[in-house]
């Protein structure tokens, strides 16, 4: 019996199908490498020692992702496949809507249709919304401020629906905060499209000489210096946090919410001096306006997922900082080789 990882050749998908094998579990991704590189099924190759089965293919073909099922054995998935960039999301939201929503739809009609009805999915923070209330609990409502935001509150709702309507189904939505950081091989790692949208391979891409130098977007936030203040969490203990949800769904039925972030709060200014302490690296930065659709403090309250799954992040802002660095200086191009 094997866990499929949908979007496995990604970001976060990557680190958590290492975590899988190391945990035991068989795995298998599906990846159309829409935000990621076929390099990436070698390194993880090399790093689990494990040729992983893998198909190419999109989430949104449904002829594909049933023979997937067909020839496999599946007992759950993991669904990470998505397109994740905000300001995209605005200018292209029918693209959003449809990839990220239909695509999901298609995915649980194929579960059904194979008799899998086990799935842990890929959310965020984001559906907090505007609410800053920090440190932000499962309870609290969802909203959006943009469609990339929109598509994680549906895709939680169509899931908790499904299981509401058929008790035999095991859904587990996993909020994530801020992930950062990469495998301490420094083999896998973040590498976005373009120019990055987010701090860290902002921070990274600074570090290695590709941009001038980084945006503070904003230093008049009510916070203690001023900056934006974001729950930053290893993306290993991020894996982690997967596989211990995974092995909760296989146990139980029904829907359930967990935050994955550490409950620490660090400003944009925090993360850059914490990045130059550890790695002996000068981030040169300018301060800019406030960015649009950012509050000023967002971190979890992760004790749901500490009481109900045992799992904790245990990484350092050190570890995170120094294992970015150690993945960007090793691959200054990503996968690009
Ligand atoms: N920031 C800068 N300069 C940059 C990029 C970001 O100052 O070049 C600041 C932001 O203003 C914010 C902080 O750094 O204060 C973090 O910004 P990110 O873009 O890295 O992350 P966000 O918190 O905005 O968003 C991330 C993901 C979303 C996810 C959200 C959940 O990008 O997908 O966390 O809270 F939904």
């Amino acid at each position: 019996m094997s866990i499929l990882v949908t979007g496995g050749a990604g970001y976060i998908g990557s680190h958590t199908v290492v975590e899988l094998l190391a945990a035991g579990y068989d795995v298998i991704i599906v990846d159309d490498f829409s935000n990621s590189s076929p390099e990436v099924l070698k390194r993880l190759a090399t790093i689990t020692g494990k040729e992983i089965p893998f198909y190419q293919g999109s989430i949104l073909d449904k002829t594909f992702l049933d023979k997937v099922f067909k020839e496999n054995k599946i007992e759950a998935v993991i669904h990470f496949a998505a397109f994740k960039a905000v300001g995209e999301s605005v200018e292209k939201p029918l693209v959003y809507y449809h990839n990220n929503i239909t695509g999901t739809i298609t995915l649980l009609e194929v579960m059904t249709g194979n008799d899998v009805k086990n799935i842990v999915f890929s959310s965020s923070a984001t559906v907090y919304g505007m609410t800053n209330v920090s440190p932000l609990t499962e309870d609290l409502p969802t909203s959006a401020t943009n469609p990339y935001g929109y598509t994680k509150v549906m895709m939680e709702q169509i899931l908790n629906d499904v299981a509401h309507a058929n008790p035999d189904w095991s859904v587990t939505n996993l909020r994530y905060f801020n992930p950062i950081g990469a495998h301490e091989s420094g083999m896998i790692g973040e590498a976005p499209n373009g120019i990055p949208n987010n701090l860290m391979p902002y921070i990274t891409q600074v570090a290695v000489g590709k941009l001038k130098e980084l945006n503070v977007f904003g230093d008049d936030y009510d916070t203690h210096d001023g900056t934006g203040v974001r729950d930053y969490i290893h993306v290993v203990d991020l894996a982690k946090g997967h596989v211990k949800a995974v092995k909760n769904n296989l146990a139980n039925k029904g829907a359930r919410v967990y935050n994955l972030g550490t409950g620490h709060g660090y400003s944009v200014l925090d993360l850059v001096k914490a990045f130059e302490k550890a790695n002996g690296v000068t981030i040169p930065y300018v301060i800019k306006p406030r960015r649009a659709g950012d509050i000023a403090t967002c971190y979890a309250d992760p004790s749901k997922a500490k009481r109900e799954l045992g799992w904790e992040a245990q990484k350092t802002l050190t570890d995170m900082v120094r294992d970015s660095w150690k993945w960007q200086s090793q691959n200054p191009n990503g996968y690009q080789l």
